[in-house]
């Protein structure tokens, strides 16, 4: 194991049983309608990737890149969009793929941004959903699993932008965040 990681929150076993749990509400919900699957870069890239190998059904997939900005300690709730999606969403039934929902603000962001370009429908799948961070009011249709307000990193989560590749989930040692 990594020796910066204090405890694992969810094994690689836990997230795949994670997945499959998901990827099989996704079959069923979607049958016939091709969905157009959002990848929400950085962190949701792993989710994403195991996720949709678990769907044998059509679907297509597309990454959007995008940052929060302004001051960091109080945050701006004004998102940037670093790379938009090749596909235009018109139309399209399209499922948002992310790792964890916090504050909400991205994905109410990427939510009004896709009702605007005229989506048919919009869902959104996260991994983890943290409840307690919540600020603005917007909710997953598809929840891997409810996390507390700890600071996950590993299976796409990043701390300074390490951890990114670890299997499973975890918390960091405090002695971390003091280097
Ligand atoms: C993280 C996470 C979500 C977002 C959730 O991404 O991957 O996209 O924050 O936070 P929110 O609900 O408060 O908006 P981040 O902006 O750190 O970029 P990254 O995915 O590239 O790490
Ligand atoms: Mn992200
Ligand atoms: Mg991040």
């Amino acid at each position: 194991m990594n020796p910066d990681i204090l405890k694992v929150l969810y094994s690689r076993e836990d997230i795949q049983a994670i997945n499959a749990r998901l990827a099989a509400q996704i079959k069923a919900d979607y049958a016939g309608k091709n969905p157009l699957v959002v990848c929400i870069l950085k962190g949701a890239i792993l989710f994403m990737t195991d996720l949709v190998r678990e769907i044998d059904d059509y679907l297509e997939i597309d990454f959007m890149d995008v940052s929060s900005y302004g001051d960091a300690t109080i945050s701006s709730g004004e998102v940037k969009i670093i790379k938009d999606l090749d596909t235009s969403v018109r139309g399209r039934d399209v499922l948002i793929v992310e790792d964890i929902v916090d504050t909400g603000r991205t994905l109410r962001y990427l939510m009004d941004m896709f009702q605007t370009r005229q989506a048919n429908s919009i869902k959104v799948c996260t991994l983890m959903d943290k409840p307690e961070g919540r600020v603005v009011d917007v909710s997953a249709d598809y929840v891997g699993t409810k996390v507390p307000n700890e600071f996950v990193v590993g299976y796409g989560l990043d701390y300074a932008e390490r951890y990114r590749n670890l299997p499973y989930i975890g918390v960091l040692k405090p002695e971390v965040y003091a280097k």
